[in-house]
């Protein structure tokens, strides 16, 4: 008999807030034990009391800066711990990218590499590592409906996570381990404050809430779903950015970008 999905032991990097937090509740309150993973300390054990509060959930907190790739390694070895395994692995924590392409300062494109692309990369063969093992587990990988278009580094970013999500799924292939890539449109988070990114050209009509985009994911996860993009909103968005000339979409993304400048 097939085990059920999401259940056991959930492992959410950027557990703390928007997309992530959300993905914790879910999880919770389906009766996942959790593992919450972020930078900032005091508001990992606020998150973990609350939610264990609220669920009854044991929640453990890592903190580890994703960025750092010796921090990276210890999430990697939470990941590997055979005696408490991690059955449902959320590669969530990421940032805003707002610098251009064409700058004597490429450090924050560098950082946002190292974070959405080296540390999913580097978690994601841990987690598929063990999970191979056990026949059994479930990853998400959030990438963004921004990865099928041209909006400079954080396209780029999020097109190298859908990408890399289809193929680790194509290798895991009847191994029992489901991996889901998440195209969310814009949610509303703390994201866009933190990269100070304006928003206010964007029509209140497109704004997802965080709590509905993992509601609609957890359930493609169910279906075996490679891919989910909530909202039919932006699933249109996302089938037009895939199939329309690139010309057109490039036009487009132009006009968005000059928005947010
Ligand atoms: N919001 C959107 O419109 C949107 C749309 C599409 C995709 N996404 C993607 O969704 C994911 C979550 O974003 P969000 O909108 O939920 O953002 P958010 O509200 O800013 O939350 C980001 C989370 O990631 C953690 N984090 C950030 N940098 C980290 C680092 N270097 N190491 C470890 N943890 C780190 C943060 O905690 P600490 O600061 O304590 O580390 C926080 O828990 C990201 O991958 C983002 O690219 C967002």
């Amino acid at each position: 008999m097939t085990a059920p999905l999401l259940t056991g032991r959930a492992l959410v990097t950027g557990g703390t807030s928007g997309i992530g937090l959300a993905f914790a509740k879910a999880l919770a309150a389906r009766g996942c034990d959790l593992v919450l993973v972020a930078r900032d300390e005091d508001r990992l054990k606020r998150t973990a009391d609350e939610l264990h509060q609220r669920y009854g959930v044991d929640v453990e907190v890592l903190a580890a800066d994703l960025a750092d790739r010796a921090q990276v390694d210890a999430v990697t070895a939470r990941l590997a711990d055979h005696d408490s395994p991690v059955e449902v692995f959320v590669n969530n924590a990421g940032k805003g990218v707002h610098s251009r392409l064409v700058t004597d300062d490429t450090s924050e494109h560098e950082h946002a590499i190292d974070l959405m692309i080296t540390a999913v990369v580097v978690l994601g063969a841990a987690a598929a590592r063990s999970m191979r093992e056990r026949g059994h587990g479930v990853i998400v990988n959030v990438s963004s409906v921004a990865g099928l278009i041209t909006m400079g580094g954080y396209s780029a970013v999020k097109s190298f996570v859908r990408t890399y999500s289809e193929s680790l799924s194509l290798e895991l292939a009847g191994t029992g381990v489901q991996v889901t890539a998440l195209l969310p449109g814009w949610v509303r988070t703390e994201f866009h404050e933190r990269a100070g990114i304006r928003t206010g050209s964007i029509p209140s009509s497109l704004w997802l809430d965080a709590d509905r985009v993992v509601a609609d994911c957890l359930a493609d996860v169910e279906k075996g779903r490679v891919r989910s993009v909530p909202s039919a909103r932006f699933k249109v968005l996302a089938w037009l950015a895939e199939h329309a000339p690139r010309a057109a979409v490039r036009k487009v993304t132009a006009r968005l970008v000059s928005g947010r400048r």
